[in-house]
């Protein structure tokens, strides 16, 4: 069975990332997936709204740590940066339902979504420091946006997890609901939503975004570029091996 798995119902396209055994992280194969997934969504007339899910225990445990170490993202062609770029550009309303932990690209990628519904059991973290890495999906600009800077710092430079009631307070969701029903909140709003005209909606949306049309795929680069170098860096492989072996990283001197 694929990672990712796709359903189109009533032009709405949900997309259930499915990889249970690593708690729904994201390789190199599911980001082309996803790719290629949101493109042909954005230009096919027959899909109205993109629903993003995981299951009732986890959305996603955010990139693949493994590959962190095997295959890292060196350039702007690698998958990972191709689907935020696609994720970014999205032009038609997106939705995720969101359950147990968020953790990375798992919760930046929720700062794209139009609207949010979460699990009570949603945890959400963007551990970049602790990894030895930095911000990445435009979340240095849009946490820091959506947040307030005071904020973001506890989530970007802290890095440590919030629980759903915290991320409605910060707006990163819409709505708390018990976990068995968040997907069925988001798949109703979606089948709301996708009978709306779909002209009006991708213009509301851009016109929502528009202070970010420039500075969003300014800042994808510039955290990829920094992302890139960290990556390789002493800190981040003594993070990965601390993962690895289920051990606290020893950052001393680094
Ligand atoms: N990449 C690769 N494998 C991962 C993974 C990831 N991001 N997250 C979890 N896994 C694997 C674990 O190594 C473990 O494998 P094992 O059964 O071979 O030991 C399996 O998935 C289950 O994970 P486990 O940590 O035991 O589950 P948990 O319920 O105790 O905790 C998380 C869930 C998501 C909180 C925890 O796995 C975690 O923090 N993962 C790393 C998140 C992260 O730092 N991501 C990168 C962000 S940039």
């Amino acid at each position: 069975m694929s990672d990712i798995l796709s359903h189109t119902e009533s032009g709405v396209l949900t997309l259930t990332l499915h990889r249970p055994d690593r708690k729904n992280s994201i390789n190199a194969a599911m980001y082309t997936v996803l790719a290629d997934l949101l493109e042909g969504a954005a230009s096919d007339p027959a899909i109205r709204v993109l629903v993003v899910q995981g299951s009732e225990t986890v959305f996603s445990a955010g990139n693949d740590i493994g590959e962190f170490i095997e295959s890292p993202p060196l350039d702007q062609e690698a998958p990972v940066f191709r689907f935020m770029r696609c994720l970014a550009a999205f032009p038609k309303p997106l939705i995720a339902a969101v359950c147990g932990p968020a953790v990375g690209i798992g919760a930046t990628m929720l700062l794209h979504c139009d609207l949010v519904y979460a699990g009570d059991n949603a945890a959400f973290s963007m551990p970049f420091v602790n990894l030895g890495l930095c911000p990445e999906a435009g979340s240095s600009l849009l946490a820091t946006r959506m947040f307030g800077h005071h904020r973001a710092a506890e989530a970007l430079l802290l890095g440590e997890p919030f629980m759903a009631e915290a991320a409605l307070e910060v707006g990163l969701v819409n709505r708390v609901v018990p976990p068995s029903e968040a997907s069925t909140v988001a798949a109703m709003q979606a089948r709301k939503l996708a009978q709306k005209p779909l002209s009006a909606m991708v213009e509301t949306k851009r016109l929502m975004k528009l202070e970010f049309a420039q500075a969003l795929p300014q800042r994808l680069v510039e955290e990829g570029e920094a992302f890139a170098r960290l990556v390789q860096a002493p800190a981040a492989r003594e993070a990965f091996a601390a993962f690895a072996e289920k051990r606290r990283p020893d950052f001393t001197g680094l």
